[in-house]
């Protein structure tokens, strides 16, 4: 199965998430794309995969355009959705938010890989923001966090992918 993958990632994890579900899908068959890079037309493959970082609640700007400049061709392929995220309770939230109703009807699969928050690799303003969302955490037990991600939901979408 000719699989695009498009990803955009600032600390490295969905990136890596990308790297994985390529692998999962059939390495050779896969073609992995940065945002930022230049994308081949999706015409030219049987599946195409965006995955994105949320920060505050929002996947990145530049993966959002690219999903509305291009849905009419996706909406004519398999495609899947993925978001690196790292709270818990907030997926389906996270996920409503940022594709909106057509999207959902159309996608083969929309789903979270969970996350990770690397302590050397957030600086400034974002360790701020990190280390307040680990204390709330830390005292509230509703609030769950994902600090790692999930293969087995790397394996489950590749699945549904080459199921279809
Ligand atoms: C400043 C900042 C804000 C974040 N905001 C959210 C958020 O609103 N919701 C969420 O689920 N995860 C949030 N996260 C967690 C990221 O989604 C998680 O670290 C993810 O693995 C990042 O992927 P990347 O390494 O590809 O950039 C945030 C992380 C940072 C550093």
């Amino acid at each position: 199965m000719k699989t695009l993958i498009i990803y955009s990632s600032k600390t490295g994890t969905t990136k890596r998430c990308a790297a994985l579900l390529a692998a999962n899908i059939g390495a050779d068959s896969c073609d992995l794309f940065e945002i930022s890079e230049k994308i081949p037309d999706i015409s030219d493959y049987e599946c195409v995969v965006i995955g994105s970082y949320v920060r505050m609640g929002v996947i990145d700007k530049k993966i959002s355009a690219f999903l509305q400049k291009h849905k009419e061709e996706l909406f004519e392929t398999k495609f899947g959705l993925f978001i690196c995220s790292c709270l818990a309770d907030k997926v389906s939230d996270s996920i409503t938010k940022n594709f909106s109703e057509e999207f959902m009807d159309h996608a083969a699969i929309i789903d979270s890989f969970g996350g990770e928050l690397p302590a050397d690799k957030i600086k400034g303003m974002d360790k701020i923001i990190v280390n307040s969302i680990i204390k709330i955490a830390k005292t509230d037990p509703t609030f769950k966090i994902f600090e790692k991600i999930i293969p087995e939901s790397i394996t489950n979408f590749a699945e549904v992918l080459k199921e279809m």
